[in-house]
């Protein structure tokens, strides 16, 4: 059981479609019936259900963000892009920024950074995705990988309250493996060690279940969840949260 006010954000990644949406009637529910004050939800669908599930949601407290933005700030010709300005004006508050599937795909730091502080400017609060390799991690690396990430992610950004950060080791996301206790621990306190008494939240993500969130939840200084899999089901996504707050 925690007191602590805590996230849970769902990345749907690329699953789903209109049929999909009626899940949400039973997260809605969930969530009505339990005070306002003990967490947060956010829903990041693909883009195209951006809009769609911010109506469906209506006036419950259960909010929408999007998986990525384009780093320009105006309509341009990007085939097969959104930008930032696109996303909020469907619905989305939030989005998720440096999601290790997107850095393997190519996006680094310094086009974190530019898509970070455009999508503020639009309006949007960021989820920032850092997380070290299995490579870095079995090299002692991780302390230095997620310097460097949030150093050059966050580069001359003032409004640190927008910004969410998800602590995602690459090793973790999918695989069913998690950090030991003793590991994600430090990980979060290294990372709340950066920013002094104003540390935005910290979260973890990769692998969370409804088996595993007793080890996680634990964990001290851990402000919530980023799910993945986990999280396309609203059953296994409500236990997640009971088990949490419950
Ligand atoms: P997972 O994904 O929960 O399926 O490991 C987490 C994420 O990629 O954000």
């Amino acid at each position: 059981m925690t007191n602590k006010y805590m996230y849970f954000i769902a990345n749907w990644k690329m699953f789903g479609d209109l049929k999909t949406i009626n899940s949400l009637d039973k997260v809605i529910k969930f969530s009505k019936s339990h005070k306002k004050n003990k967490f947060k939800l956010i829903y990041c669908p693909p883009n195209t259900l951006i809009r769609p599930i911010s109506k469906r949601l209506g006036k419950t407290n259960i909010e929408v963000g999007a998986q990525n933005s384009h780093q320009n700030l105006d309509y341009g010709a990007f085939t097969g892009q959104v930008n930032s300005k696109m996303l909020k004006s469907v619905g989305a508050k939030y989005v998720i920024l440096g999601h290790s599937e997107n850095r393997m795909a190519g996006e680094d730091d310094n086009l974190i950074n530019l898509k970070i502080k455009n999508s503020i400017k639009s309006g949007l609060k960021i989820i920032f995705c850092i997380g070290e390799t299995l490579k870095q991690k079995r090299d002692k690396k991780t302390n230095q990988v997620l310097n460097s990430q949030l150093k050059k992610g966050l580069k001359s950004i003032i409004k640190i309250n927008d910004i969410i950060i998800a602590y995602e080791p690459v090793w973790s996301i999918g695989t069913g493996l998690i950090p030991s206790s003793e590991e994600l621990s430090k990980s979060i306190k290294f990372i709340k060690s950066k920013f002094g008494k104003k540390s935005p939240k910290v979260l973890y993500g990769g692998s969370v279940n409804s088996k595993n969130i007793d080890q996680l939840k634990i964990i001290p200084d851990i402000d919530g969840f980023l799910i993945g899999g986990a999280s396309q089901n609203p059953k296994k996504f409500i236990d997640i949260i009971k088990k949490t707050i419950n």
